[in-house]
């Protein structure tokens, strides 16, 4: 990398809050290929997400709020579907109300709504994941 690119980087990382992130929802949504649900409704909730996190202060919070619009999730199934690290809980029917519902209960108060959650993979810290491979060189 070049001086000029980790500086980009750098600057990029302060502008985003990067190290003030404490959950990131990942939400499909504007597909190449709607398969989950249709594409206007996967664009509404999008939308809702974008200014809802705006609204409630949490893109630019001591503890943020990161989101990201997927192309597709390969549920296809439901939708539209969304998944929210590090607990790795994922929700299906992710309308603009259900939405309101894991903004409100799952990304401020850091409870999963159970209504709409279908599979769960808490992503572990690296000294869990270290213990659990006998922090070794794997063969
Ligand atoms: S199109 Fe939404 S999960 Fe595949």
């Amino acid at each position: 990398m070049t001086p000029e690119s980790a500086e980009r980087i750098a600057y990029l990382v302060e502008q985003l809050r990067i190290r003030n992130i404490r959950r990131h929802i990942f939400l499909c949504a504007d597909q190449t290929k709607p398969e989950c649900a249709p594409k206007e409704e996967g664009r509404a909730s999008w939308k809702y997400l974008k200014k809802r996190l705006e609204e409630l202060g949490l893109t630019r919070a001591e503890n943020a709020i990161y989101r990201t619009k997927a192309n597709c999730l390969r549920i296809c199934h439901q939708g539209p579907i969304a998944v929210v690290y590090p607990e790795g809980t994922w929700y299906h029917s992710v309308t603009p109300a259900v939405l309101e519902r894991i903004n409100q209960e799952h990304l401020i108060e850091g409870r999963p709504v159970q209504e709409f959650v279908f599979a769960e993979n808490p992503r572990g810290d690296s000294e869990t994941d270290t213990a659990d491979c006998g922090g070794g060189a794997h063969t």
